[in-house]
């Protein structure tokens, strides 16, 4: 099982090794502007089947396909008029749209999961896009994670937590935006998903109306809201005003002048995004055993950070894992 994993430079030949590797059905972890993704040919079935091996993911969970363009993206999803018009406004950028299958464009089927619908998103990352112009295909990318825990925004996150399992990280630095991207159904109303780095609210405005929102944990439509996501090891205690005894506190604001991390001590939610997920690894690495975090502000990406730090603090099914 354990291989050695190659780490690349953002570069032409770093770029390149990647595109070979991914040609020859390899996983390889890319930079985007929100996380790092685990990327595989989207077309190669056994490609695709090895990034669940490697995240321990459980199957009936659909994976994104990354694209370098919107053009890109109309060979393999079908693009009504309020799709248009969010690709049109925000890619290439933090954005996902899920949009019926185009069942003939050669997408393996483990990538939809059985679903009618297929998630698509065009990054901005400059290496992200480098690399899918580069391969001029797409490629299937969950978060480079082990399944269930804290996303990677750094190179070194990715190594921490899959070397030996994967052929190579590309590594661009720490990720821009800190979250994963926004999701958004256009396959009846546009449906919110999940809320993530671009705000739902530009969504709205771009079109008109206000989305919905997303149908039920569970249902077929949203099966990977599941409530327990995104954990640290240490349990999470929510708005709190400050550490009790054995907690570190994570802090947002200037209110939270004494916390051994702040998020962002000027309040400003880009900058915690941006923070979020390398301060929830430094809390756990610290052997506290807990973390208490700041209340955060449930508007613009502010709800895409309480949605990690709600789904971080849910019971768990397997405490540890
Ligand atoms: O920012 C991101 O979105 C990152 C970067 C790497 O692009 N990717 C990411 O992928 O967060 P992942 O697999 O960790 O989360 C994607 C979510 C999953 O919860 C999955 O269930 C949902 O998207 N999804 C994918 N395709 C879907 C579909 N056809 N219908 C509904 N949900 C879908
Ligand atoms: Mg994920």
């Amino acid at each position: 099982m354990d291989k050695t994993t190659e780490r690349l430079k953002p570069d032409s030949a770093g770029i390149a090794r990647a595109v070979d590797l991914l040609r020859a059905g390899g996983l390889v972890a890319f930079p985007t502007e929100t996380v790092y993704g685990l990327g595989a040919d989207a077309r190669q079935g056994r490609a695709v089947a090895a990034i669940f091996a490697a995240k321990g993911r459980p199957r009936f969970n659909p994976l994104i396909a990354h694209v370098a363009d919107l053009e890109t993206a109309r060979r393999y999803g079908r693009f009504g008029a309020d799709a248009l018009a969010l690709a049109d406004a925000f890619w290439p950028g933090p954005l996902t749209l899920v949009v019926p299958l185009r069942p003939d464009a050669g997408i393996s089927d483990l990538v939809a999961a059985g679903l009618s619908t297929i998630g698509l998103r065009v990054p901005r990352g400059r290496v992200a896009q480098k690399m899918l112009r580069a391969f001029d295909g797409p490629v299937a990318g969950p978060s480079a994670n082990p399944s269930g825990r804290i996303s990677p925004t750094r190179a070194d996150h990715v190594f921490d937590d899959l070397s030996g399992r994967i052929d190579a990280v590309i590594d661009g630095g720490a990720a821009e935006v800190g979250v994963e991207s926004t999701i958004i159904g256009c396959f009846d109303h546009p449906r919110l998903l999940r809320p993530g780095g671009l705000p739902a609210e530009a969504a709205e405005a771009a079109l008109g109306r206000p989305l919905a929102h997303a149908a039920p944990a569970g249902s077929p439509n949203a099966p990977g809201q599941l409530a327990s996501h995104y954990a640290p090891r240490a349990p999470l205690r929510l708005d709190a005003s400050g550490a009790l005894s054995g907690e570190v506190l994570l802090g947002f604001g200037a209110g939270a002048q004494d916390a051994a991390l702040n998020l962002s001590p000027a309040g400003d939610l880009t900058e915690a995004a941006a923070n979020l997920f390398e301060y929830l690894r430094r809390a756990d690495a610290s052997g506290a055993t807990g973390i208490a975090v700041s209340p955060i502000p449930e508007t613009g990406i502010g709800r895409a950070i309480n949605d990690r730090l709600r789904r971080a603090a849910a019971p768990r099914p397997q405490p540890g894992r």
